[in-house]
């Protein structure tokens, strides 16, 4: 894949980067995608297959069956704490370490940006390794795994659940507001491996645009926010990142 000479230059001399990433980031890590299930598809995770993510992801099936859910985020974890970082991760690290205002912001719940080393990662979508109360009394700690028990809040009583956004739910009022900035005061915003599906995520990119930000999508396939890209890098984000982080500071 050729990486155009016009955004190398423009890379070079940028002092202000956001990215924004999803879930194909973590994809060549051996973590299933949400929306397209391709060769990365683990055993473990088929067993789910019957479920959509609407399905489990969301307060309702929480109320209506906890067991199920905190299964399903159990399995979830349990495949993150097992994959590494890989070199998409890591090429965002480099950059972070090179750009002199750099933002990362994930969708991603699995912690695998900050395994690679990238700092104040802001994470829209939650972590799946933190657990907090279920009836919002402020209750955070990380993950403990009691097989069969479903923790419960040392606060209130209410059962624990996943720190993690659920469909229907609002984001993280402070991670939203520092990606909003983020996208709207940087010379170049990146999105990488997301399918542009979910909002308010997906307007980020929209957002740099409309303040002059010049916009690069790095995906596999080509997405809604294709269009609104200045320049599409098509292929797996592991390969790109590298190479692009390769030909900016060779
Ligand atoms: P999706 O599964 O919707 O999209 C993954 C994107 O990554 C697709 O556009 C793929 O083409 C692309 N892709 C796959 N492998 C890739 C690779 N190796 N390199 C580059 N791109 C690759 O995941 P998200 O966009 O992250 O929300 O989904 C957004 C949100 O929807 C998630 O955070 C989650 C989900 O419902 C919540 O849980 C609230």
């Amino acid at each position: 894949m050729q990486i155009p000479s016009t955004l190398i230059r423009t890379m070079r001399v940028a002092s202000n980067v956001s990215v924004l990433t999803g879930a194909g980031v973590s994809a060549e890590s051996g973590l299933q995608t949400f929306r397209n299930s391709g060769p990365e598809k683990l055993s473990g995770q088929a067993l789910w297959s019957q479920y959509r993510p609407e399905e489990l992801a969301t307060p309702e099936a929480f109320e209506r069956d906890p067991e199920l859910v905190w299964e399903f985020y159990a399995m979830r974890r349990l495949k993150a704490g097992e994959v590494k970082p890989n070199p998409g991760h890591f090429a965002l690290t480099e950059m972070g370490r090179r750009i002199p205002h750099f933002k990362l912001i994930t969708q991603n719940v699995d912690g695998l940006h900050q395994q690679a080393g990238s700092e104040g990662v802001i994470e829209l979508h939650g972590n799946i390794t933190r657990i907090k109360c279920s009836h919002g009394c402020g209750v955070l700690t990380e993950w403990e795994d009691k097989p069969g028990q479903i923790p419960c809040c040392p606060n209130c009583g209410a059962k624990l659940r996943p720190d993690v956004v659920w469909f229907g739910e609002m984001l993280p009022p402070m991670e939203l507001e520092l990606a909003m900035e983020a996208a709207q005061s940087c010379q170049v915003f990146l999105t990488v491996g997301t399918s542009g599906l979910v909002q308010p995520a997906a307007s980020l990119p929209l957002l740099a645009r409309q303040e002059g930000a010049v916009i690069v999508e790095v995906n596999t396939e080509v997405t809604p926010l294709t269009a609104s890209a200045h320049y599409f890098l098509q292929g797996r984000s592991g390969e790109v990142l590298s190479e692009l982080v390769r030909l900016i500071w060779e």
